[in-house]
């Protein structure tokens, strides 16, 4: 499918056929291609649990406002933003920079200088900003990559940030963006056209606000 058409035809899907199964081999493929998103200096910010057991599904729903879609869906993605990346990443980022010639080693301090100045200290405003920004670009391709290999996806932010964060071990400091459930549409379903969409003109403009 091109990228085009499945951004036109991805739709939150509020109603999964249950007991639908997606193979190791398509979740990996699902997450190679999202991980190839672009962030921040390449630090990728993000983490995933999946979330596959029906068991683990039942507690998840409970901290997601019993949205039937989580037990549901086939699995639940929870969407991890972590605004630990620039020290966790930061060397491996720059090695990769330099071995490949995209900057040269008297360069290295000074792209961490930058680094350091623009995402500020771990646990600043900035840097939940930058973590929670890297990772919803993540999430977005996850959702388009989804419906290139033929599944259907629904984004929800309608949860408990802290049972998840309980109930799944997500260490405190990490931020949590969004859950996605994916899977397949329920069969007999049809869904409801799309709804509004305000028009380009309301919320472009040329060379100023
Ligand atoms: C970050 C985010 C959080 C959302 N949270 C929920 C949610 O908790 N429950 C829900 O039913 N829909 C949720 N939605 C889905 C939106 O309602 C949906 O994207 C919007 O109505 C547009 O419909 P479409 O995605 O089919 O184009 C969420 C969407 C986004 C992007």
């Amino acid at each position: 499918m091109d990228v085009i058409q499945a951004i036109k035809d991805r739709r939150s899907i509020n109603f999964f056929e249950p007991g639908k199964e997606i193979s190791d081999g398509k979740l990996n493929e699902l997450f190679e291609i999202a991980n190839l998103s672009p962030s921040s200096f390449n630090l990728q910010p993000w983490r995933v649990v999946i979330v596959r057991e029906a068991q683990r599904k039942k507690i998840l729903r409970k901290c997601a406002f019993d949205q039937p879609k989580v037990e549901d869906a086939s699995i639940v993605l929870i969407i991890i933003a972590d605004p630990g990346a620039v020290e966790k990443n930061a060397d491996r980022m720059l090695d990769s920079w330099q071995k490949l010639g995209y900057i040269k080693p008297e360069m290295r301090e000074t792209y961490k200088g930058m680094i350091g100045n623009l995402y500020g200290a771990e646990d600043s405003l900035k840097r939940k900003f930058f973590a929670v920004k890297n990772t919803s670009l993540f999430a977005m391709n996850i959702m388009l990559a989804a419906k290139g290999l033929g599944l259907e996806t629904h984004p929800m932010d309608g949860f408990d940030e802290e049972c998840i964060k309980k109930e799944f071990n997500i260490p405190a400091d990490k931020i949590i963006p969004m859950l996605i459930a994916v899977g397949n549409l329920k069969s007999g379903i049809t869904l409801l056209p799309r709804a509004f969409r305000r028009s380009v003109g309301e919320f472009v403009s040329f060379e100023a606000y």
